[in-house]
């Protein structure tokens, strides 16, 4: 008898079905339909080096939420990797996010915070009047050389659009250090996991009472675990794309999506960072990870390398939907399918494609854990409707 069917294994799902099975005792069905668990957080080892790839992108895992801490702390511990970002424009490496070091080295010069301050402020002092795409915004918040140099290309690149098309809200504000400071997140928790992303995962899903069955897609009607066949029958927690579940009925939301192109190279260091951003225009990727760089206490060989370059573009329907565009069609139709799944009985939504935001790791999991205080846990344990 199955108490709940979780559709999807990535974070959220898997939080849920840990809390339903290890707190309440259910029984719990988590179905996937790629053929591993663990969502956009799966990693494995590259099978002739040994290196842990992050199959989905880069993960890093970074927290100020001090449940949320513990609760992953449970099912793994953490290393004291620090995240920190380089980029290259025109054939010279900068650090990054844009910091004292950066500017510095920018203008060849030696400015005090304060004379950094006020070069910075003077550049974006030059445009004058309302920004009226992202390309203003951009100036008006960093000035026109750093813009040029770090956000323009890199912009063009992440959306497939010159900049001066793309609207001026996606970016509020554009973070510059006045200090040499470059770690890449503020956040009071930082590490990867020790035995890596999906030994955690594992370890979430690893109860008598969860069952993860994977290669199964929830729309598939010849599998038993299909939306015509739960839905009403059984709960279910729902972590795919909310306008699939409605079959479009409202349209499609955007999304962006990544194409990663992997790569063993006979080094033992091929760019020394874990992460090479690429500022220029010309250079077609985004990005190129070099994986070994991120777990530097382990035992990898020392004459081999895995990097993946990084590439950026719009998604469609055989895509793996990344990062919502978040257009205001794409705003309307949200609050559509919002409609809709607030009539469906029995059914929660939940995670990144379920709610049509980004969630880094530690947010889909503060999420999860919410939902199954406020929803999951009052109707299992008092029968107050699900929504
Ligand atoms: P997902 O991990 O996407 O899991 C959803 C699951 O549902 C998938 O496994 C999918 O196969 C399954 N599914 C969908 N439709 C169906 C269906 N019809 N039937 C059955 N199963 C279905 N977070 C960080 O904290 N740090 C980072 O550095 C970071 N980097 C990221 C880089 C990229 C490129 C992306 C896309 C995300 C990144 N994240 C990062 C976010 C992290 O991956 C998410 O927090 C996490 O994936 C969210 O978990 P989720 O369970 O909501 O969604
Ligand atoms: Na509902």
């Amino acid at each position: 008898m199955t108490d709940l069917l979780v559709v999807g294994s990535g974070f959220f799902g898997l939080t849920v079905a840990d809390r339903c099975a290890r707190e309440l005792g259910l029984q719990v069905q988590v179905i996937d339909r790629r053929p591993h668990i663990g969502g956009n957080a799966y990693s494995a080892a590259e099978p002739t080096t040994g290196i842990e790839v992050h199959q989905y992108g880069a993960h890093l895992f970074h927290t100020s939420n001090q449940r949320v801490w513990e609760y992953a702390r449970r099912f793994t511990s953490f290393t004291s990797y620090q995240h920190r970002v380089f980029t290259t424009y025109r054939g010279e490496v900068f650090s990054m996010p844009i910091n004292l070091g950066t500017i510095n080295q920018y203008n060849r010069s030696a400015f005090t915070p304060d004379e950094a301050r006020a070069w910075v402020a003077e550049q974006a002092a030059k445009l004058t009047g309302e920004p009226s795409n992202l390309e203003e915004k951009a100036i008006s918040l960093i000035g026109e050389p750093l813009y040029e140099a770090f956000i323009k290309g890199y912009t063009a690149k992440q959306w497939q659009t010159d900049p001066r098309e793309l609207s001026a809200d996606i970016i509020s504000r554009l973070p510059v250090r006045y200090t040499y400071d470059n770690r890449y997140f503020s956040d009071t928790f930082e590490g990867l996991p020790t035995d890596g992303y999906t030994a955690w995962l594992e370890r979430m899903a690893d109860h008598p009472n969860i069952t993860v069955t994977l290669d199964t897609d929830f729309f598939d009607t010849s599998q038993p675990f299909n939306k015509a066949n739960v839905v009403g029958q059984v709960p279910v927690l729902y972590t795919g794309p909310v306008d699939r579940y409605f079959d479009f009925a409202h349209g499609d939301l955007s999304w962006r999506t990544l194409d990663f192109e992997t790569e063993v190279l006979p080094t033992g260091d091929f760019q020394g960072a874990p992460v090479m951003n690429y500022a220029d225009e010309d250079v077609p990727y985004t990005r190129i990870h070099e994986f070994r760089h991120f777990h530097p206490e382990r035992d990898y060989p020392d004459d081999a390398t895995v990097i993946m370059r990084e590439f950026s573009r719009f998604a469609d329907h055989a895509d793996e939907p990344y990062y919502p565009v978040n257009t205001a069609q794409d705003r309307e139709r949200l609050l559509a399918y919002r409609e809709l799944a607030k009539g469906e009985r029995d059914v929660v939504f939940g995670g990144r494609l379920g709610t049509y935001q980004y969630l880094d790791m530690h947010m889909a999991i503060g999420s999860a854990l919410s939902t199954y205080d406020n929803k999951l846990a009052p109707f299992f344990s008092s029968g107050q409707a699900l929504d």
